[in-house]
């Protein structure tokens, strides 16, 4: 097992450090920067269906969950299609509404998630086209699905899953942008653009990364907290709650994400000097929103940690504690802001003592109901 962990203490700390890898080797073939164009080979016959989709479906559980909710972001803004993100468990009971051009795509890191798999016996009954994204070559939810495109995550061991949730990422944003690319809702150079921008993803994870001391400094600070916060706004509000489920599934902190703006309706009751309240507030469209709902956290003598992009002062200013991201277009910050909270809760859950690749009552797959 030692060799397996390829000289880290935790399958999860290696296989957060194999994102740059991961990311790349999911990109690798599909983009072609010299022809302006993305190959996803496994939905070639389905990108007509996709771009002429009444609807996209993403049915998934868990962290698959939240890239489904990143995709809805990248696929509405870059398509134009409709989305809809669906808990599979949910879905599968509730007779859902189901066109026959509506696409449901189920995203999986094992491809034998039980509600994932019924969510998408449902969507075929009823007439969907079904595709998938799954990180496990020749799973079940591969298998059953009209076709998919992989992720290349290779093997994920630690029951939280990081790399997995980037590489679902890289997928449906190649997808998105591919689509959208065919059926003309971005013009060519934008489409060059993104992909020109895009292939330069895994070099800035890898500085994240370079940067990984600084989330032990900050995880020293605030390992004994009892409940935090996670707060985001727009593509980074999954990663909020992406935020959120690490630390509580690995540390057993109490921790909540939801959309910064939604604070004011609930969670602000609880914000003193003990809570944590983790803030993504790169620089972006949501930017001015986010610096308000910090200055709000502030006021109630809360502890501000913020993801902000390099070169940021406002923030930085009011922040207990920042940690910066390299600069990027705002559809592709999910893939850098997520690996700080990856790290620190990684970093908290050892310093609690947890048993960080296997903690209780949780498994890697769920393949019953
Ligand atoms: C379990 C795992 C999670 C995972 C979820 C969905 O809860 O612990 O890490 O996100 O199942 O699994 P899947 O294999 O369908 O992505």
């Amino acid at each position: 097992e030692a060799i397996e962990k390829g000289g880290y203490d935790h399958f999860m700390l290696k296989e957060i450090y194999e994102q740059p890898k991961s990311i790349k080797d999911t990109m690798r073939g599909r983009i072609h920067l010299d022809k302006g164009l993305i190959a996803l080979g496994g939905i070639r016959d389905y990108e007509r269906a996709l771009a002429n989709a009444r609807r996209i479906i993403f049915v998934a559980c868990g962290t698959s969950w939240h890239a489904g909710l990143v995709a809805e972001y990248l696929f509405e803004e870059l398509t134009r299609i409709p989305v809809e993100v669906e808990y599979a468990s949910e879905f599968r009971y509730r007779n859902p509404i189901i066109y026959d051009d509506d696409i449901v795509i189920a995203i999986s890191q094992s491809g034998e998630t039980a509600d994932t798999l019924a969510a998408l016996e449902i969507a075929k009954q009823k007439g969907a086209t079904t595709l998938g994204i799954c990180n496990v070559v020749g799973s079940t939810i591969s298998r059953v699905t009209d076709a998919g495109a992989y992720t290349h995550a290779g093997p994920e061991i630690g029951v939280a899953s990081t790399k997995a949730f980037t590489a679902q990422v890289t997928v449906a944003t190649l997808m998105a942008l591919h689509i959208a690319h065919f059926k003309g809702s971005i013009n060519t150079s934008q489409f060059n653009r993104y992909l020109f921008e895009f292939q330069s993803i895994p070099d800035k994870v890898e500085r994240v990364l370079e940067k990984a001391a600084e989330s032990k400094v900050i995880a020293e600070i605030y390992k004994d907290a009892t409940n935090a916060l996670f707060l985001g706004r727009g593509i980074n509000f999954p990663v909020a709650l992406e935020g959120a489920l690490k630390l509580k599934e690995i540390s057993y902190i109490h921790a909540e994400g939801y959309p910064a703006a939604e604070m004011k309706h609930g969670p602000i009751a609880l914000i003193d000097e003990n809570m944590p309240v983790f803030v993504i507030a790169n620089q972006g469209p949501s930017y001015k929103k986010v610096v308000s709902n910090i200055e709000e956290v502030k006021a109630r003598s809360g502890k501000v940690i913020a993801i902000v992009t390099e070169g940021d002062k406002d923030v930085k200013d009011m922040a207990d504690y920042s940690f910066e991201v390299p600069e990027c277009d705002e559809l592709f910050t999910p893939l850098l802001t997520v690996v700080p909270l990856q790290l620190i809760s990684y970093h908290v859950a050892v310093m609690r003592g947890c048993n960080v690749d296997q903690p209780r009552n949780l498994a890697k797959s769920v393949t019953v109901e």
